[in-house]
């Protein structure tokens, strides 16, 4: 097959904060459906490269940075390599995954600015901005919350409210409060640089007007804010971390991370491009006009890519792609509750992967994705979707036709001269069904693109119990070939066209049944064996117990517990509480690993003639045997909880910071159950 010379695929998810782990959400949102849809293009055999990095400016990194006391650098390098890990583990495969605090993206950004300043897009005025005076900063965009002043919804943030989707004047925001510390800020001047956005109007609306293929949900809230008018939006900062503004009189102040962010991808592509050592080629997708840039998002990043960044890239001075395509997702909701990073409402991609495989996850995001509206997260809904979809249909299918041509065949199941009608028929069945999953996948729709996956296992499932193997291979050993060839071809076609979704998976299936070459959408149909050869054949899907799932249960809602722990504990307490707590010198007797988990480690210690079992997330930092024979503070009157079915009788004291547990230790020796106070 030859390639259209011209057509490529630039697509891109939105660039993470590099200020936090990745939670489900994001991943649902901006980074699992852009996975599926690049590998979707690969399958059809399109030119495509997928892009990302970590955003590494604005005031997200500098109040992380403060709050855990390092540098903006350090805490970018940090999350840049945690990130990156929860991508690999999840399969998500970018081509390349940079990051914005680049010399290439410093550079690139200072140059767009300087040519939006000399066009004329760009001026300066003076202005008046929220400050907090506790936390001794100018709060912009996000870090001011308050009640919409167009639809009175609470909540509303500084730069945008999510519920009627406007773009806010800050200074609009009624009863404003910090976000960060919760205080009422006040107004202060100060001097920024405007895009002049009223300016682009026209070209936007020209821009946009052939864009009725956009996602209708993409589509209205552009309209909304079209409608209100742009106005003019300040792109610099008073703070010490970012772009520094390219211009002598400001030279104290930094671009606005929404500036430099979306340039991340093309310093990225730029990078990418020397990687491969043809450091021209990053052209090709950004300024060779056959090619089509898609920007995978969630929608709170709508206003910023489908204005403000075509607004920047319309007046440089090279022409640059637009965006084509701009599909933005609603939002994952956990168990009907807002995701909430500062409340700790979440499900953090490295905890997950702690106890499940990434595919699953793909599985249920993807069954379950946030398209058209918000949608729902519970580990109920999990447990039933791998057990019930992936174990009992789709692997189920597998498992027994695999079993059964193993069985009965050798594993050698040779293609038949003819097919009878009701093989014919299924057939067709599914390459309805195939068809179907194209136009899903093409559309955005990975929703509707898996439910169809497995009714095609579904279909197979259905063949193979109507066509009775087990009966027929008594007496017609030819038929039962033949039922078994057409349960292997469906097997093959799920094995590409699921591929997207769960690649891993579909990749051990190919295997199973030696297929050797990469999957592609043309082979569903001309792939044509004469034989399948069945080998090492291991069970596809293990289901998840319910007591698995109660454990995942329990370790979350501790999590959500520990942080309104925390939160309470910046409140002074009485005295009388704090001696409310018991805790003693403790005698490590006994530890030993928790075989199901990374971080816990199961310890029996002496507190004074009574033994308490302890679960400890120490596994990390300590090896069982050095922890046994250490007198060790332990909080004994805590509410016994179990931890991956283990009972948990107390606590041990310890410090901690990001990269290391240290023990609370006695500093001489003293008898076990010593009272601490
Ligand atoms: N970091 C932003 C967020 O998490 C997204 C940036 S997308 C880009 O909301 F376009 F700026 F790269
Ligand atoms: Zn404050």
């Amino acid at each position: 097959m030859t390639k259209k010379e011209n057509e490529k695929y630039l697509v891109t998810s939105a660039l993470p904060y590099a200020n936090g782990d990745l939670h489900i959400g994001q991943i649902a949102g901006a980074y699992l459906p852009a996975d599926v849809f690049v590998r979707f293009l690969r399958l059809l055999d399109k030119e495509v490269i997928y892009i990302c990095g970590t955003d590494e400016h604005g005031a997200p990194i500098s109040i992380k940075a403060e709050a855990e006391n390092r540098k903006p650098r350090q805490i970018v390098d940090k999350y840049h390599k945690i990130i990156e890990k929860g991508f690999k583990g999840l399969g998500i495969d970018f081509d390349n995954f940079s990051g914005t605090a680049t010399k290439t993206n410093t550079e690139l950004s200072q140059k767009f600015f300087l040519n939006l300043y000399k066009k004329g897009y760009i001026r300066k005025k003076n202005s008046k901005q929220f400050y907090c005076e506790a936390c001794g900063r100018f709060l912009s965009d996000r870090y001011v919350e308050g009640i919409c002043p167009n639809c009175g919804a609470a909540g509303a943030r500084g730069d945008q409210c999510d519920t009627c989707g406007t773009l806010v004047e800050t200074l609009e925001l009624e009863e404003p409060v910090c976000k960060i510390c919760g205080s009422t800020p006040i107004v202060k001047k100060t001097t920024h640089w405007y895009l002049d956005l009223p300016k682009f109007e026209n070209k936007l609306k020209n821009w946009l007007e052939n864009k009725n293929y956009w996602k209708e949900n993409v589509l209205n809230f552009i309209m909304g804010w079209i409608k209100q008018g742009l106005k003019e939006r300040d792109i610099t900062r008073d703070l010490d971390w970012g772009v520094p503004v390219p211009l002598e009189e400001a030279k104290e102040k930094v671009l606005y991370v929404w500036f430099d962010a979306p340039i991340g991808y093309i310093s990225s592509t730029k990078e990418w491009a020397k990687k491969i050592g043809q450091p021209e080629k990053w052209k090709e997708y950004w300024q060779n006009p056959h090619t089509k840039i898609i920007h995978f998002l969630g929608k709170d990043n709508i206003p910023f890519h489908t204005i403000i960044w075509p607004s920047m890239l319309m007046e440089q001075d090279k022409t640059y792609n637009l965006p084509y395509d701009v599909p933005a997702n609603e939002y994952l909701n956990i168990k009907g509750e807002k995701i909430s990073t500062s409340r700790n409402l979440a499900i953090w991609v490295s905890d997950y992967l702690e106890y499940f495989e990434g595919e699953f996850l793909r599985y249920v995001l993807s069954a379950n994705a946030p398209e058209t509206k918000d949608s729902n997260f519970t580990w109920q809904d999990f447990q039933n979707k791998v057990n019930n979809d992936l174990a009992n249909v789709y692997g189920n299918l597998a498992n027994r036709v695999f079993s059964f041509a193993k069985s009965n065949f050798k594993g050698l199941i040779k293609q038949p001269k003819n097919f009878n009608r009701k093989s014919e028929d299924v057939l067709k069945q599914v390459f309805e069904i195939v068809g179907k999953i194209r136009d899903s996948y093409q559309d955005y729709r990975v929703r509707k693109a898996t439910k169809f996956c497995i009714d095609i296992a579904r279909l197979g499932n259905k063949y193979f119990d109507e066509t009775e193997p087990w009966k027929t291979i008594k007496n017609d050993s030819a038929l039962t070939e033949k039922t078994l060839y057409i349960c292997l071809e469906i097997l093959r076609i799920i094995s590409i066209v699921f591929y997207p979704i769960m690649p891993q998976k579909n990749r051990e299936l190919r295997s199973m049944m030696s297929l050797k070459k990469e999957p592609k959408w043309a082979n569903i149909f001309s792939e044509n064996l004469e034989i399948f050869h069945i080998s090492n054949v291991k069970p596809l899907i293990n289901k998840i117990s319910d007591e698995r799932i109660e454990q995942q249960q329990e370790l979350l809602e501790k999590m959500y517990k520990g942080d309104e722990e925390k939160m309470e504990h910046k409140e002074e307490i009485p005295f009388e509480q704090f001696s409310k707590l018991e805790i003693r010198i403790a005698k490590v007797i006994e530890a030993e690993k928790i075989e199901k988990s990374n971080k816990l480690i199961k310890i029996k210690a002496d507190i004074g003639g009574e033994v308490r079992q302890v679960v400890a997330g120490l596994a990390k930092y300590y090896k069982p045997e050095e922890l046994v024979g250490k007198k060790v503070t332990l909080l004994v009157n805590l509410e016994p909880i179990k931890l991956m079915g283990e009972e948990s009788q107390g606590m041990i004291l310890a410090g901690e910071n990001e990269e290391d547990i240290s023990l609370l230790i006695p500093d001489k020796d003293i008898e076990q159950g010593a009272e601490i106070h």
